[in-house]
């Protein structure tokens, strides 16, 4: 079947998506993988049907969750065999390969969901965004973080105008150690260069950037930042890093730490007459009541605080209840032909965002400028 026939199928026959997944680690093999059993089994909408990981160990896991599942050793050998009853292919590999797979995933026609970063430099990420819209596929971050119900309802009281424009907002993410891959392979690939293309700042930054857009309802405009590597002699990569964000409308201060000694995140969200503040699944929402009337001192106002619990399993670095959400986005995407859409692109905006933070920490946390713009057209 060619890539056009394909299309026709799929726009024919919208019920069931059929993927396969290159790199059985801890994500697919923990988040994906069961939420696409969960979503077949109740939706009947996605099938997975093959999968490709470089380690014997891993393809031996397989079968544990998905015994019929062809297991392949190379991507580029399954998409050769597969890829005529493909419609998508789900990218959990460290981010050094996530744009030679893509490419070759749309040069046989298939959608494509990638793991963050989308890429480990912005010139992959534009011919990559280049590629999908020039082959008439989708491309898709897995930018999750955006599905957490507690990040969901912090974008809900921002849209509500409870608080007013937001003028600044903190992102706080705290790590007891840098995440780590599955055993069976290189356990510590995050802080190898080569593999992970950076550290903290490249695992971890494109959810809270992509996060900071959301919430501030515009693109950065420049970043300074600053990252230290506290085991330089055994990585060669960072495990703490700092940056503000200048918006057109505002601040954003990032930090990131894998030597926290405690996971956790917090958020806080300032807006014109309130704020948002996020511990994990602890919000407060304190909204100023009286702003008429003389000036007062601060501790005149009177806020109108409210608190909330809302179960978002943070603990849980798999994010399994969170790709759901996710897919249904991927899965409207696909359906309405938006190959570089609004996440593609602000996933090109991370990979920009994350290199030019560190081209800054290493000049002595000059600010530089951010491009708001994505070079490439949806329809070439
Ligand atoms: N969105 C999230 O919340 C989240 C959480 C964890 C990981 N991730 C992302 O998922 C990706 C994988 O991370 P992980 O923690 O699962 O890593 P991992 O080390 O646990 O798994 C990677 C797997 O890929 C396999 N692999 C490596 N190169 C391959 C190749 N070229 N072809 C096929 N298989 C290959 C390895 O054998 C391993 O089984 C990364 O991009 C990471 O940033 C995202």
């Amino acid at each position: 079947m060619g890539a056009s026939d394909k299309s026709q199928s799929m726009s024919n026959n919208t019920k069931r998506l059929r993927g396969a997944v290159i790199g059985y680690g801890f994500i697919s093999g923990k988040g994906h993988i069961p939420a696409y059993l969960q979503r077949a089994s109740e939706q009947d909408d996605v099938e997975i049907v093959a999968i490709a990981d470089i380690c014997e160990a891993r393809r031996a896991r397989v079968q544990e969750t998905l015994p019929n599942a062809r297991i392949y050793s190379d991507y580029r050998a399954l998409l050769d065999r597969e890829s005529a009853n493909l419609d998508f292919v789900d990218i959990s590999t460290p981010p050094c390969d996530h744009a030679t797979i893509a490419h070759a995933a749309f040069d046989k026609g298939l959608h494509v969901l990638c793991e963050k970063p989308l890429t480990t430099s912005l010139l992959e990420a534009r011919a990559l965004l280049e590629h999908a819209a020039r082959a008439k596929r989708v491309l898709f971050p897995c930018h999750n973080y955006k599905h957490a119900p507690v990040v969901k309802a912090i974008q809900e009281i921002i849209s509500s105008g409870k608080i007013g424009k937001v003028r600044s907002i903190t992102l706080s993410t705290y790590r007891n150690t840098h995440a780590k891959g599955v055993n069976e392979w290189k356990t510590h690939w995050r802080r190898e260069k080569k593999f992970s293309g950076g550290g903290i700042a490249m695992d971890h930054g494109s959810h809270t950037f992509y996060l900071t857009f959301d919430w501030m309802n515009s693109y950065p405009t420049a970043v300074t930042a600053k990252m230290t590597n506290l085991e330089p002699t055994k990585y060669d990569t960072e495990d703490n890093f700092s940056a503000v964000l200048t918006f057109p409308n505002g601040l954003a201060h990032a930090h990131l730490t894998w030597t926290a000694g405690v996971r956790k995140v917090i958020y806080t969200v300032q807006g014109e007459r309130g704020a948002i503040t996020v511990d994990d699944d602890d919000m407060q929402i304190a909204v100023m009541q009286k702003t008429d009337g003389p000036d007062v001192a601060q501790g005149a106002i009177t806020w109108n605080v409210e608190k909330r619990s809302i179960a978002s399993h943070w603990m849980d670095a798999s994010h399994v209840s969170w790709f759901n959400s996710l897919f249904d986005q991927f899965k409207t995407a696909i359906k309405s032909g938006d190959f570089i859409g609004k996440e593609a692109r602000e996933a090109y905006l991370c990979i920009q965002l994350i290199s030019t933070a560190y081209r800054s920490a290493q000049e002595g946390s000059r600010e530089l400028p951010l491009e708001i713009e994505v070079p490439v057209k949806a329809h070439p």
